[in-house]
Parts: C-alpha cells; sequence; structure tokens
C-alpha cells in the first residue's frame, strides 16, 4: 500500500468512498448523493487552491483518501489561513490495517511543508470510532457542541479535535 496524490481517474473510487455511508448512517451530514461530476468539480478547486488529495493505493485499487481544505468561511478570514479542516474515508474491508494512519501522516507532511499549523476534524458526536481513530493519532477533543446539526430527524452534536503542528511559526 502507498499514499500517493490522487488522479483524475481515482474520482470514482474517491465518489464511492464519500457516498458509501450517507445513506445509513450520520458521520456525514447529509442525505443527498454526491454526484460524479460535484466531486470532479471539487478536484478542481482543491488543485486551485493547492489543497492535497491524497489516496492509499493498494495494488492499483484505492482503499482510502484524505483531503483538507480551508477552516471556516473558504478563506474569507486570513487569520485561519493556517487551519486546515481535514476529511478522511477508508474503505471497510481495509479498516483496522494502518491505512487511516498512513493518510494522516501524508496529510501532516503536506500540512507542514504549506506552513499550515492546525489540522481540525470536526467528528459527529455518534461516531465513536473516528473520535477513537483521531486521538490515537494526536488530535485532542477541543469542543462538543450539542444539537448543531441533524439528520434522520434528529439533533446531532458536533465534536472538534485538533492537531498542532507546533514546527509551524505564524
Ligand atoms: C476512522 C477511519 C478513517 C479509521 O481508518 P483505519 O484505516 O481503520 O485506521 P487505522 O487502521 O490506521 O488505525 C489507526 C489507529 O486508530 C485506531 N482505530 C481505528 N479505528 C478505531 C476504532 N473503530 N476504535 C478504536 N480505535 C480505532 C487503531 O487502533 C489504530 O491505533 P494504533 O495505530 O495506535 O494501534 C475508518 O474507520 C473510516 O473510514 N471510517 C468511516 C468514515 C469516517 O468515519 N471518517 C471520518 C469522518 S470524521
Amino acid at each position: 500500500m502507498i499514499v500517493r496524490d490522487a488522479r483524475e481517474t481515482d474520482l470514482p473510487a474517491i465518489t464511492d468512498l464519500y457516498n458509501a455511508w450517507i445513506p445509513t448512517h450520520t458521520i456525514t451530514w447529509t442525505e443527498t448523493i454526491e454526484t460524479y461530476e460535484q466531486r470532479a468539480a471539487w478536484f478542481v478547486r482543491q488543485r486551485r487552491e493547492g489543497f492535497p488529495v491524497l489516496v492509499a493505493d493498494d495494488g492499483g485499487e484505492v482503499a482510502g483518501y484524505a483531503s483538507y481544505a480551508h477552516f471556516r468561511g473558504d478563506g474569507k478570514w486570513p487569520g485561519y489561513l493556517q487551519t486546515v479542516e481535514h476529511s478522511i474515508h477508508v474503505r471497510e474491508d481495509h479498516w483496522g490495517r494502518g491505512i487511516g494512519r498512513a493518510l494522516i501522516e501524508g496529510l501532516v507532511e503536506r500540512a507542514r511543508a504549506a506552513d499550515i499549523h492546525v489540522l481540525v476534524a470536526a467528528i459527529d458526536g455518534e461516531n465513536e470510532a473516528s473520535i477513537r481513530f483521531h486521538a490515537r493519532l494526536g488530535f485532542v477533543e477541543v469542543a462538543r457542541m450539542p444539537e448543531t446539526g441533524q439528520k434522520f430527524g434528529r439533533w446531532l452534536d458536533l465534536v472538534l479535535m485538533q492537531r498542532i503542528l507546533d514546527s509551524v511559526r505564524p
């Protein structure tokens, strides 16, 4: 398994990974399945902004992906420019093999090179697996915001976790 930059040919697999839990779980706070075209437009934006999209390539198959982008306001607030919010999805049949860790460490490397100081994970409060995963990767819970979202007709809590990359200066 290697972690590498995503290519356009990876986008169908990335779209499937993103959509996988939408109909049944609250991991992502939407009930709308994303189209390939929307994902392709996202990929163009990521490239334009210089934000990474990494995939875990397992013998030519995409086993997971991770990316980050602006934290709050799509770049509107200069004060947040050294903080990013990431997203990570690993294929269920590949869980527990260190792929998530490799993807996060790949993002951290890119973030350091880009002078990013803080990585933020915004996690559904019901997603215990992700909260424990991020804690293992050095993220600290800094906020729990009750009833800030909703899906399937119930309120959801948002958990914010962050990892400070202390090698980076303002
Ligand atoms: C969360 C997720 C990314 C973890 O990926 P993974 O490849 O299984 O994680 P890894 O095998 O690299 O695990 C890394 C560490 O996290 C821990 N971990 C992973 N899943 C865990 C779980 N469900 N419960 C407790 N610890 C867990 C591992 O034990 C491991 O610890 P160690 O390296 O210190 O031994 C994956 O389960 C996933 O994609 N879930 C669905 C999508 C999702 O929730 N994304 C995050 C949205 S905020």
